[in-house]
Formats: structure tokens, sequence, C-alpha cells
């Protein structure tokens, strides 16, 4: 299939990366037209592109961008696609990082939001895994497949959906209609759970549709929505500088040490026990040698 991917970071490369291996032409792009994109073209062979020109063609376009940027992509991006292309959201939407986007906020399901913003219809799928599942080392230590809920509208451009999820190495998941797709946001027991399909199934039916305090930014003070951001900020920092001391001890890859630090954060450690575990495995390294 032709297969474009706007946004090329750790969601949109590794797609980039799957679908390339899997013999489908791939384009991609993101906003800076950055080193970095040619780097994974050349990785790929995937075609690099303009955001404005990426979709050409294409017979299915994945969005994995920060979910405020989609106000970014220019009008007329969809204009060239295949007839009857399938759009795939992969976005989430985190007040902290985005800043508030009140629709959403008061109950309007993330995916309808961004379909209102392309004026396309999309499929919500890749929100609710970890990146890092995405990547084949990952994949190749896991006993059984992960299940990955998915839900749309249009009963034919799901089946679709389900076979690039499939070919991406999951069990794809019915999660539903669009206006179903709260069941798979951020918070929810479906959302980075690492589950097979009978718990995923159980998880996306366990959901319930209220956003939590710690995912509700509305009726922040400005000064607050920014200490939010700046927190974020420096806690993104921190965690990848952390990444980097786990790849540094040369027994981790990005992704291996991306996985060693969120399973930490899941089981409820808080950053000085973190940084505490980082250290550790960078002591046992240095007595190894
Ligand atoms: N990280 C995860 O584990 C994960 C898992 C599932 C879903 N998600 C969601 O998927 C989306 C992408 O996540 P990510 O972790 O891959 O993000 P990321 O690593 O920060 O990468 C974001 C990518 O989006 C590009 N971008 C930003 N604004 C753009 C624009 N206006 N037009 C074109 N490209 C643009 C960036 O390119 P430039 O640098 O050139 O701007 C970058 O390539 C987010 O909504 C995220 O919440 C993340």
């Amino acid at each position: 299939m032709k297969i474009a991917i706007v946004g090329t970071g750790d969601v949109g490369g590794n797609l980039a990366r799957i679908y390339t291996r899997k013999g489908h032409t791939v384009t991609i792009a993101n906003s800076s037209n950055s080193p970095a994109l040619h780097e994974l073209a050349k990785e790929t062979g995937a075609t690099p592109a303009t955001v404005q020109d990426v979709a050409q063609g294409a017979e299915v376009i994945i969005l994995s961008i920060p979910e405020n940027r989609i106000l970014d992509l220019p009008k007329e991006f969809l204009n060239t696609i295949a007839p009857g292309a399938i759009v795939i959201d992969t976005c989430n939407y985190y007040f902290f990082r985005d800043g508030v986007i009140e629709a959403i906020e008061k109950g309007l399901p993330e995916s309808r939001w961004v379909e209102q913003q392309i004026h396309h219809p999309v499929i919500k799928a890749f929100n609710a895994t970890y990146w890092y599942n995405l990547t084949e080392e990952i994949q190749s230590g896991l006993s059984h497949r992960f299940a990955l809920p998915i839900s749309g509208d249009d009963a034919a451009a799901k089946a679709i959906v389900f076979q690039l999820a499939a070919e991406a190495g999951f069990d794809p998941v019915d999660a539903g209609g669009l206006d179903e797709s709260w069941r798979q946001q951020p918070g929810s027991p479906a959302y980075c759970t690492d589950l097979g399909v009978e718990e995923m199934r159980r998880a996306l039916s366990q959901a319930t549709n209220e956003r939590t305090p710690e995912f509700s930014g509305i009726g922040s003070s400005e000064k607050e929505l920014k200490t939010a951001m700046e927190m974020n900020n420096e806690y993104m920092q921190s965690i990848n500088k952390a990444i980097q001391v786990l790849v540094e001890t040369k027994q981790w890859s990005v992704a291996a040490a991306a996985k060693g630090l969120y399973s930490q954060f899941k089981s409820g450690k808080n950053p000085g026990e973190v940084l505490a575990y980082v250290f550790e495995h960078k002591r046992l390294e240095g007595n190894n040698n």
C-alpha cells in the first residue's frame, strides 16, 4: 500500500521502519525537514517529503504528532490522497504538553477533535501502546503479542487498519466506533497496559468516560498551566537523560532503556527511585567491566 506518515518521532519513525520492512511504499514528513528525517529515509527506504506533499496518492495516512500540532497541518494536505484513503490517528492529548483543548476536556473524544480539524474521518490506532512496543527488538522478547485497540466508524477502513496492526506485530481488538474511542485514551485501563486480547476486551468494557484531575487542565490559571508544561518538559528531559545513561552502559538499546524506565514508573516509583534504579544499573555495569 502507499502509506504516508506525518511525524517521524518515536511512533511515526518506528511505523516507517515496520511498513517499509513489510514492503509498503512509505513517504514520511515532519515539521522541520530535519537531518533526522533524511537519516530515517536512508535507513528505511522511505521517501522524505514536505507535509504539504507527503499524502499525495496515499491510501493510508498516519498522523503521529503532538495533538495540538494537528492545528498546524496545511489545510490542503489531504487534497491529493487516493480515493477512499484511510487516515489513522495515533495522537494523544495531554494538557501539560498540548495546552488546554477545551472541547476535548469537555468530553469530545480526542480523535473526533482531530477529524474536525482535518475534515476527514479517522481511525484511532497505535495510540495506546508505548512506542518501544513497535520495535522488533522488544517484540522479539515478548511471550505473546499485545492487543491493540482500534476504534472508528467505517468498518471497511477498520478492517484494513486491523491488517496493518497485525503486520506491525499486534492482535487488533475492535474498540467500537469513534464516539467510544475515549475507552482507549490516556488514563483508561486499556491505555499502555500491555494486555492480551481477552484482558484488552475487559479493560475496554471497564473504562469510564471521566477525565481525572491528572488529565484535566481546564480551569487552570495561565500560571498553573505554564508550570505544568515546564514540569512536563523537565520530566521528559530527565527521562531522556536517564535513557542516555542506560544506553551508555552499552547493555541497553534506547528501546530497552525506555521500556525499563517506563515500567519502573508504571509501578509507582518516584523520580528519585527511578534515578537510583538507573545508577544501580550503571554501577553494576561498571562492576562487570
Ligand atoms: N511516545 C509514545 O510511546 C506514544 C505512544 C502512542 C502514541 N503516542 C502519541 O503519538 C504522537 C506522536 O508521539 P511521539 O512519541 O512519536 O512524538 P515525538 O517523538 O515527539 O515526535 C513527534 C513528531 O511529530 C513531528 N511534528 C510535530 N509537529 C508537526 C507538524 N506540524 N507537522 C509535521 N510533523 C510534526 C515532529 O517533527 P519535528 O521535530 O520536525 O517537529 C516529530 O517527528 C503523540 O500525539 C503521542 O501522544 C506516543
